[in-house]
């Protein structure tokens, strides 16, 4: 089973990932876009820096090689082995983050995006919902999209809740304005009942 995770910056995704992997137990793994294998750590450093210029297609190119990398070397072979994959992160990131915030368009980065998965879409995406303004002061580190401030992640919040209109079987919106506690239980109500019997 494939869940991902996604929300604004400073949504909390990366708690609840290791929250809900730790109450899946053994057979779960979590990851982290961009990130989980070496190379994509190494593009991970490069897409962080603020000071490193990078065109807008470059970025979003360099986004698909750190996912066609995890899929196919990590995601992949965990699923064929029945394991639990969580995944902090991934292609509705890109269609949010460069599609839209960035304005590269919808389309050209599904595209893209599914030559990078080879069309693998997870089985479910949990999208955590806050304030951006307020993910924004929670954030705290100063990677090149927090960097773009409020009205960049207000404009991704309105991607993902698009997204969320769209797929609604796949993507299910938690309010994640509580405490860790209360997001992680919103959370396993919705896991629950779809884990594998
Ligand atoms: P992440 O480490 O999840 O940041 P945070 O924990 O602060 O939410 O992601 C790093 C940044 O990369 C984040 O600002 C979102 C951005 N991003 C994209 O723009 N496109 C993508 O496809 C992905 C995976 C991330």
């Amino acid at each position: 089973m494939f869940i991902t995770l996604e929300g604004v910056d400073g949504s909390g995704k990366t708690t609840q990932a290791a929250m809900l992997a730790r109450a899946l137990g053994a057979s779960a793994m979590t990851l982290r876009e961009p990130g989980g294998t070496d190379a994509a750590e190494r593009i991970r450093q490069l897409l962080a820096d603020p000071d490193t210029p990078l065109d807008p297609i470059a970025e979003l190119m360099l986004f698909c090689a750190a996912r066609a990398d995890l899929v196919s070397r990590v995601i992949r072979p965990a699923l064929e082995v029945g394991r639990i994959v969580i995944c902090d992160r991934f292609t509705d990131s890109t269609i949010a983050y460069q599609g839209v915030a960035r304005g590269l368009g919808i389309v050209r980065v599904r595209e893209l995006s599914e030559v990078a998965t080879d069309g693998l879409v997870p089985d479910l995406t949990l999208l955590l919902e806050i304030d951006p303004a307020f993910g924004l002061d929670r954030a705290q580190s100063d990677d090149r999209f927090e960097a773009e401030g409020v009205r960049f992640q207000e404009r991704v919040a309105e991607a993902y809740e698009d997204i969320a209109r769209r797929e609604p079987s796949r993507v299910v919106p938690i309010d994640a304005t509580g405490t860790p506690e209360d997001v992680h239980a919103l959370i396993m109500a919705e896991v629950e009942p779809r884990l594998p019997a």
